[in-house]
């Protein structure tokens, strides 16, 4: 698809990498000497974000690390060690599962999801902030497919949560400075702010998580059984060497129930969908053909590893007509 150049996008006429230089100048302009709280959720944007910021103003950034239980297996501890550990930058974990599990409780909407998660992030910014002390700005790793997506004149295909799901009483005024870049530009910022290569060029992940990786009402069971999967099918597309060529896997919980056998006993399990696609910018994506070798490995890992599983798919859809995520 045809996109607008940088300049179009920014009034900025030079490099990427000269434009890196201009966003971290923007944030020190706007910012001044005051305080900056950043929604760290340990993806290539927010992150590319922190760093930008982290090097616009140092340590009038805090970086806040909200784990509500829709985390990816091994998330926390990576953000701990590589913005905490490695950066040294101020790093505070909230651990808000039950926070927002309650919230979510027996909601199925995919947009009343976004919007609760949205939400919550924010009120839990707002008590963490109220805690720190004086904090004007929180900084957020919207970029711009987001806001294409958000105000595509055939109406909202999604509201993404950084976008669309402010609250009305939101009381910081925002730093956003990725937000006229795509999600290649944001890596090649990304490698130019020295992030490790594998944080910049890992694969995106939704905002609200594995929220909307289980269609319909979550429940801390199917969460669970998307996690587990999700890191076996992680795990084995890492071992056959495809996990820079694919540029985004996961596994969904779609729903519904499938029978199957367990040591010879009939059992009444949950299916899970693997997906894998290839894009550039997510505004389209090919269905990445895995080999079947591999698959058949997936499948049989996640069946006998992941408990209450009875049957593993294959999603062949395009984007479009699908998107890339079922939600
Ligand atoms: P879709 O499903 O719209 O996804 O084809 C396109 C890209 O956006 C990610 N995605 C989200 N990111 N908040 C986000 O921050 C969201 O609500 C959201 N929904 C989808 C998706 O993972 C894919 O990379």
């Amino acid at each position: 698809m045809e996109r607008d150049s940088l300049a179009t996008r920014t009034g900025f006429n030079g490099t990427i990498e000269q434009y890196v230089d201009v966003m971290i100048d923007q944030v020190r302009r706007q910012v001044g000497d005051r305080q900056v709280l950043c929604a760290l959720s340990g993806g290539v944007d927010s992150s590319v974000c922190a760093a930008i910021v982290h090097r616009a103003v140092g340590d009038q950034l805090t970086c806040l690390f909200v784990d509500h239980g829709l985390m990816r297996a091994g998330e926390p501890e990576m953000v701990r060690e590589l913005f905490g550990n490695h950066f040294g930058m101020h790093l505070i974990m909230v651990d808000a599962q039950d926070r927002f599990f309650d919230k979510l409780d027996g909601v199925d909407d995919p947009e009343a999801k976004r919007k609760i998660i949205g939400e919550e992030f924010i009120r839990v910014f707002e008590d963490e902030a109220a805690r720190l002390g004086q904090i004007d700005y929180l900084v957020q790793g919207t970029i711009y497919p987001d806001i294409l997506e958000s105000q595509s004149d055939k109406g909202v295909v999604k509201s993404h949560h950084n976008v669309g799901g402010l609250p009305d009483d939101f009381d910081f005024e925002l730093v956003e400075p990725v937000k006229y870049l795509f999600k290649d530009e944001v890596r090649v910022a990304g490698e130019l702010l020295g992030l490790p290569h594998e944080m910049v060029w890992r694969q995106p992940f939704p905002g609200p998580g594995l929220g909307v990786r289980v269609v319909g009402a979550l429940t801390r069971e199917k969460v669970r059984m998307v996690r587990e999967s999700d890191a076996i099918l992680r795990d084995e597309i890492a071992g056959a060497g495809l996990a820079h060529e694919i540029w985004q896997y996961f596994t969904v919980c779609p729903g519904g129930r499938a029978v199957g056998v367990v040591d010879g006993a009939r059992t009444y399990g949950h299916a899970i969908v693997v997906r894998a696609v290839n894009s550039v910018d997510a505004m389209t994506a090919e269905v990445a053909e895995l080999p079947y070798s591999l698959l058949k490995r997936i499948t049989l890992r996640i069946i006998t590893e992941v408990g209450g599983v009875t049957r593993v798919m294959y999603d062949t859809t395009p984007k479009p007509p699908g998107t890339i995520e079922w939600e």
